[in-house]
């Protein structure tokens, strides 16, 4: 039987739990850990980024992204109906301090460009500082087109905002426009992956960036446990 309630019941197959159990393990915080050390080396070579960083979850790894963008006071836009801001508990607002402008996601999942500019707060003490977008692919099913990915990229170069992908699922928005991974993950500054959905993995996320963002984000995750 396929269970098709969400592709977070995706169960390791035999050859993955032989390699789990054969696997080296040691203290990550030390950096012994050479199973970890190994995925994150691969990953940075398999989505050319400089820096990679195993997480717990998925929520972990967009609420660590979000802790390295913003500091205290800062604020993120977001799709009303982004996991990172409905569905994760307001962890950003709970544990970064960090505030939440979320904007009505359009039929196709995408953010329309004048909303997000209406939503940037000018640089004035009554306001937040918006410091980051955050937008997700697939969201709801929906896979953003790569057009509106660079599009995206330029906006946010303009108008001095760094970019975050929720990429939960982004190998399948990979699958279904039939590119690799990198044509999508290229726009952004950090990118969330979890390997525990449709790829199999029982648990873990993959934060990627740069290696100052991923730095600071290595010790937020210290800081979270
Ligand atoms: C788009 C998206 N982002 C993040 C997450 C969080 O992942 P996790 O359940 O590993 O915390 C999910 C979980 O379903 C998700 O759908």
């Amino acid at each position: 039987m396929i269970d098709f309630r969400s592709d977070t019941v995706t169960k390791p197959s035999k050859a993955m739990r032989d390699i789990m159990y054969n696997a080296p393990v040691g203290d990550d915080v030390y950096g012994d850990d050479e199973s970890v050390n190994q995925l994150e080396a691969y990953a940075c070579e398999r989505f050319e980024f400089a820096e990679a960083l195993f997480c717990s979850s998925g929520t972990q790894a967009n609420l660590l992204a979000l802790m390295a963008h913003c500091e205290r006071g800062d604020e993120y836009i977001c799709g009303q109906s982004a996991h990172n801001y409905k569905f994760e508990g307001g962890g950003a607002a709970v544990l970064g301090s960090i505030q939440p402008q979320p904007i009505e996601n359009e039929a196709d999942g995408t953010l329309c460009f004048n909303k997000i500019a209406a939503a940037i707060k000018p640089d004035d003490n009554h306001f937040a500082n918006t410091r980051l977008l955050s937008l997700e692919n697939t969201i709801g099913g929906k896979v953003l087109a790569l057009d509106y990915l660079a599009a995206t990229r330029k906006f946010v170069n303009q108008h001095s905002l760094s970019l975050h992908l929720d990429g939960a699922r982004a190998f399948n928005a990979a699958a279904d426009l039939n590119v690799d991974i990198t044509a999508i993950t290229q726009h952004f500054d950090s990118v969330s992956i979890c390997l525990s959905k449709g790829l199999g993995a029982p648990v873990g996320s993959l934060l990627l960036g740069s290696k100052a963002l991923i730095s600071k984000a290595r010790r937020w995750r210290k800081v979270l446990g």
